[in-house]
């Protein structure tokens, strides 16, 4: 009798997003740029925006929230929160996510920041603990809100979302080979000091280095495992405006010979895998496998047992090129209604509106609960600040 090997990787996937966005439209008009530069040099359709109730903590509960509604929160060893619009230089945001779920105390919990590359971080040592333990889980939440200075080149590539995972032994959704590519140097394309709320950005400059990453890491993963481009379906890459996923497709093609049709095929497949981060934007740690499900989900062609190669990049700069399997009933775990739902049910803003909120966010920090706007509830909310202490609240009613 033959045993099947055990796979470890994703075993759910889900996201959350804000309560509303913007459409780029709106601001080519108030800037006065050809619509298209957005729509199609960026390949960008809407931005999310939080509002003054929702933060990194609220996003990642609503992502987490799907999932330990339908597994056994008894087995998850950690929950680990990558993010880097973290919300306090001590405490991990992941500690309010996991009193909001009500996690079991037997449950460790950390946060971790390397910029958009820290959720990978935090799904290959997941990983390795589930290779170890193969009866427990690990919820890793990756939950960003990409807030840039206004009138500037890069504020079209804001969003906001978080996504959930849960890892496990013999996975429904992807099996994650333990070999990867990496690649770090100390470059400074982006970065964030303390003293301030918008990061520093060389724009052209970011986009060179990560394409420059994902040569390295793609080159560092053939070293190790010999792969080719044909030995894949279909890639996903960290997506901060989805025009890169396409430039670095054409990067990867400059590295062997790939026939005409099959960049085609490449670069139609790519379009299911942004079909999300073009009404989302750019969401940090959470981007790449927003992407992920975008595929999973909007590709109407049967992913079973395909392969995909996933490159994760994250500014200043720490990158990676793994692998990963597609699970033989992938679809029937996907959450694709409730995110089509959660979608399309959002509140457009106009300028005026997406100024008052993007101004709006500083004040947060010091916002107290009886300063908190009148919005639509939501299931967890932030309620402000009390002795520097942040407020979460859950209404039980939407849960
Ligand atoms: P920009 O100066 O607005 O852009 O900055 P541009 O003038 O180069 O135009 C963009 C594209 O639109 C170009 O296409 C134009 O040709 C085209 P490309 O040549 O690149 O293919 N275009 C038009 N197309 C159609 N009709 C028109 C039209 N006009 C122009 N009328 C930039 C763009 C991305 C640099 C800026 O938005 C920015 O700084 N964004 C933030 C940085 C960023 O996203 N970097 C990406 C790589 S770094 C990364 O991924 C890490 C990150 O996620 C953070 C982290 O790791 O934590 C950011």
């Amino acid at each position: 009798m033959t045993t099947k090997k055990q796979t470890v990787g994703i075993d759910r996937l889900s996201f959350n997003t804000t309560a509303h966005y913007m459409d780029l439209q709106e601001l080519a008009t108030q800037s006065g740029t050809d619509v298209n530069k957005y729509y199609q040099g960026l390949r960008q359709r809407k931005m999310a925006i939080p509002s003054m109730i929702e933060d990194v903590v609220t996003l990642a509960a609503g992502a987490c929230q799907r999932i330990v509604k339908e597994v056994d929160v008894e087995k998850i060893d950690m929950l680990l929160f990558a993010t880097e619009s973290g919300i306090d230089q001590s405490k991990s945001a992941g500690i309010y996510v996991h009193r909001l779920l009500g996690l079991p105390n037997t449950c460790r919990v950390l946060e971790f920041k390397q910029a958009c590359y820290s959720a990978t971080g935090a799904l290959q040592l997941a990983t390795n603990y589930v290779r170890q333990n193969p009866g427990r889980t690990i919820m890793i939440v990756a939950s960003d809100i990409a807030r840039y200075k206004r009138n500037t080149a890069a504020e079209a590539t804001q969003g906001a979302a978080a996504v959930a995972m849960l890892v496990s032994a013999n996975p429904k959704l992807l099996s994650i080979d333990s070999a990867s590519g990496f690649y770090s140097n100390d470059v400074m394309d982006f970065w964030r000091p303390n003293h301030m709320h918008e990061p520093i950005v060389d724009g052209k400059y970011s986009c060179e280095v990560y394409l420059d990453a994902l040569e390295e890491t793609w080159k560092s993963l053939k070293d190790k495992t010999n792969v080719k481009i044909s030995d894949f379906y279909g890639f996903c890459f960290h997506v901060p405006f989805s025009k890169m996923i396409f430039k670095g497709l054409e990067r990867l093609f400059s590295l062997e010979p790939v026939t005409w049709s099959e960049r085609a095929r490449l670069n139609s497949l790519a379009d299911k895998a942004i079909e999300y981060n073009q009404d989302i934007g750019n969401c940090y740690t959470a981007s790449l496998y927003l992407s992920l499900i975008s595929l999973l989900e909007n590709n109407p062609e049967n992913m079973a047992a395909k392969r995909l190669g996933l490159y994760s990049y994250g500014s200043g700069c720490t990158a990676e090129f793994f692998t990963a399997t597609v699970g033989d009933n992938y679809r029937n775990y996907l959450y694709t209604d409730e995110h089509a739902s959660s979608l399309a049910s959002r509140t457009a803003l106009n300028y005026s509106q997406y100024t008052a909120f993007h101004d709006g966010f500083v004040k947060t920090q010091t916002m107290s609960s009886s300063e908190n706007v009148a919005l639509p509830p939501s299931s967890y909310t932030f309620n402000g600040v009390s002795d520097d202490k942040r407020l979460y609240s859950v209404n039980d009613s939407l849960v």
